[in-house]
């Protein structure tokens, strides 16, 4: 899968559909050459003779140096000597100045995929891995990039680490962690973007000369911008068109940039945001950048998604979860918020249970004075007036009615009016002589400060230690801001931003190697931390506080757009929806709530007759379909974010034997006739069986399935389509 022409000094790295070329420049820089559809020939040597009137031969010498390396497609490109394009290393060096040079110094190709050291990455032993060496003898600093591919998927992961083998002091200023020259033509940067309760919407822009870019400077990855970039060729779709993705597997600031220079080519970078960022590089030490997921797709975004999708189920979610059926689970934030006792969630619980709910979550309020959003955060102790007999009494009585139970931390936080807040003001992030800025009443927790990591963590573990608690809800509920550390010396100020999000990495970790049973789902205001990082620790995230089903259809389908649906919290809330007012029928609220883990957050004691003896049977469907859910091929068939009327996909299992089409009409129209909906994924030479009623399969992808008009608006539905043997 990998390899190296000694002979044309080339690399080349191929993936089922795609192959990732490089190649050495007159014995010293490493150029990009060629990402795209799969090259079977070895024979692009061609593309290292640039012509000489390109000023990007080498042979040109130090007279046009400068425009060498601004034209040159650096693989890794470096800030300061000469190439004015969006760099990926900035270092400043011992006399204060910046400019870095590297030069290539050697490769390694070994199998497996080596851990990145403090970080989520993809794992795998399967997987090869081509490490190759550059250095800069001036700054004497070594810079290492790493490619990894594993069988079966058109991926490339890519890393970089920054080592100091001089003696004198270095601060990294910027180190992104790739860099991808794509060539002419017109392109479009896909991206997801959104605010609170309105997260990941895909959105496309032109690419134009200059620089486009996405960004989160909050500490977190943000409901804003989502670490992802795709360049794409003008109009591509599901099915048509070239697609260059870059996921950033981090849940920090990032910052991915799409540029068309003045000749016309395009170049993307993608990394940790250089804003705020300085890490101080002693002599003997290395900096490891996060990882970016390359994936490129020469027929349409749904190659992407499906690369996407098996990428993350099989190399990153933690193993134990990927494929096992997740607990349906009631919430009670939307029916309590912070008024609730231990007779209201017991009740919750016992209706929850009689109607075949598996786990009941207690979210926030159950701690110290917390019966509003403003106090007690840090202050991990039980309010036992509100749980009287404490947590272990109510877990006990849960689980006695056939339940399990999970529990709401926000671990990274401290509220002002708080026991812990009092006691150690130095605690919280700010910047001296000012008052730090307060969101949601709250500042965040200083996280590079050891003992601090040592109290949330005994916090949180001293509470699952206390009862039997099956699943943890870490949330997360503001930006970072007053970034200053009274631990850190001023010269490490810079790394304080990096420090929190590894701090993160490490509880986490830490957490789930002592509870190697428990579930943790990542939430961060809704979904301001869904990204390929937190994955890595927990196989679900929250997806978005808005749980109105219509809204959801948008965020759930940026969502899938990267990620497979086993890892979307989704849940089926009451009706006139909490953020937006609006109201949906039961049954839509559940045909949405299907796409991820299935779950309720409403008082099952309130709603209507009518709702709770529905709540049965749409469990038990749920449950049927959860592996297919979880291990099944995912068609985004239409999109209502699009067309403004109805929205379709569908999940096809890996032997096509069996598939669920989902389908919600929005709005219904007027003398329409009936829609007629191409399918996909299954087999073309085998039958299928819908509703009673045999089709080929030929039939169903290439003239389509005619589909009942549903009556009035917001109505969801799903369809079973089986495999058929006469
Ligand atoms: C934000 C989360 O997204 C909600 O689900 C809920 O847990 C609240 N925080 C609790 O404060």
């Amino acid at each position: 899968m990998i390899g190296f022409d000694e002979k044309k000094q080339i690399f080349k790295i191929d993936t089922p559909n795609s192959s990732y070329v490089m190649g050495i420049v007159g014995g010293e820089y490493l150029a990009h050459l060629y990402y795209g559809q799969r090259i079977e020939v070895n024979d692009l040597g061609y593309l290292l003779d640039f012509p000489e009137e390109d000023l990007i031969n080498a042979s040109v010498g130090n007279g046009e140096k400068v425009s060498f390396m601004d034209r040159l497609p650096h693989e890794y490109p470096c800030h300061g000597t000469g190439d004015f394009r969006q760099s990926c290393l900035k270092v400043r060096g011992p006399q204060g100045n910046w400019g870095v040079d590297l030069r290539y110094a050697g490769y390694e190709i070994v199998s497996g995929k080596p851990e990145l050291d403090g970080l989520p990455a993809t794992f795998g032993d399967d997987g090869e891995t081509l490490a190759i060496t550059l250095r800069d003898d001036c700054l004497v600093l070594k810079v290492k990039l790493l490619y990894s591919v594993f069988p079966g998927i058109d991926c490339v992961m890519r890393s970089v680490s920054v080592e100091n083998q001089g003696t004198d002091m270095l601060y990294l200023e910027e180190v992104l962690s790739a860099c991808l020259n794509v060539g002419e033509g017109d392109c479009e940067a896909l991206s997801l973007t959104g605010s609170w309760a309105r997260e990941r919407h895909i959105t496309r822009q032109k690419v134009d000369v200059g620089v486009q870019l996405i960004e989160s400077a909050r500490g977190i990855s943000s409901h804003q911008h989502h670490p992802f970039y795709a360049l794409v060729s003008e109009h591509a779709g599901q099915e048509s068109g070239e697609v260059y993705g870059m996921h950033f597997v981090y849940s920090g600031s990032f910052q991915g940039i799409v540029e068309k220079s003045q000749h016309g080519s395009h170049r993307m970078v993608m990394g940790i945001h250089p804003q705020d960022f300085c890490w101080q590089l002693k002599s003997g030490e290395s900096f490891q950048a996060p990882e970016v997921v390359l994936v490129y797709s020469g027929t349409g975004l749904d190659a992407m998604t499906r690369n996407l999708h098996e990428l993350y189920r099989e190399h990153l979610l933690p193993r134990k979860w990927v494929y096992q059926k997740r607990p349906v689970l009631i919430n009670n934030w939307e029916a309590t918020y912070f008024d609730f006792d231990q007779d209201k969630l017991l009740a919750i619980a016992k209706e929850a249970a009689g109607h075949g709910i598996e786990m009941l979550v207690m979210d926030d309020g159950w701690f110290g004075r917390r019966d509003s959003d403003n106090s007690s955060l840090g202050d991990w102790k039980v309010n036992e007036e509100k749980l009287r007999g404490g947590l272990k009494k109510l877990v006990d009585g849960v689980n006695a009615l056939g339940m399990k139970f999970g529990i709401w931390f926000e671990p990274e936080m401290i509220s002002p009016d708080s026991e812990v807040y009092r006691a150690h003001p130095d605690w919280a992030l700010r910047l001296p002589g000012r008052e730090p800025a307060q969101s949601r009443n709250q500042l965040v927790m200083d996280l590079s400060r050891p003992e601090v990591r040592e109290y949330v963590y005994e916090s949180v573990a001293g509470i699952l230690r206390s009862a039997n608690i099956s699943y943890v809800k870490w949330d997360m509920n503001r930006p970072l801001t007053d970034v200053g550390s009274s631990y850190l010396p001023a010269d490490r100020q810079g790394e304080l931003m990096h420090r929190h999000t590894l701090a993160v990495y490490e509880l986490q970790g830490r957490l789930c190697r002592e509870f190697p049973d428990l579930l943790l789902e990542n939430c961060a205001s809704g979904g301001a931390r869904f990204d390929p990082g937190m994955l890595y620790y927990s196989p679900q995230i929250w997806c978005s506080d808005d749980t109105d089903a219509i809204e959801r259809l948008a965020i759930q389908e940026g969502t899938q757009l990267l990620y497979p649906l086993s890892v979307i919290g989704a849940h089926v809330s009451d009706c006139p929806n909490h953020v937006l007012g609006r109201s949906v029928p039961f049954e839509t609220r559940a045909v949405v709530a299907m796409a991820g883990t299935f779950g309720y957050e409403l008082d099952i004691t309130k709603i209507s007759e009518e709702e709770r003896a529905a709540i049965p049977a749409q469990v038990k469907r749920y449950q049927a379909y959860a592996p297919l859910i979880q291990q099944g091929d995912y068609y985004r068939i239409a999109s209502y974010q699009d067309n403004h009327y109805y929205d379709c996909y569908q999940v096809v299992s890996k032997d096509k034997k069996t598939s669920i089409l989902m389908f919600v009409q929005v709005l219904a129209q007027v003398n329409r006739p009936s829609r007629t909906i191409r399918l996909k994924g299954l087999a073309i030479d085998r039958d299928y069986q819908i509703d009673g009623k045999v089709y080929s399969g030929e039939a169903l992808m290439k003239a389509g399935l005619v589909m009942k008009r549903p009556h009035g608006d917001f109505r969801g539905e799903i369809i079973e389509i089986s495999m058929f043997s006469r």
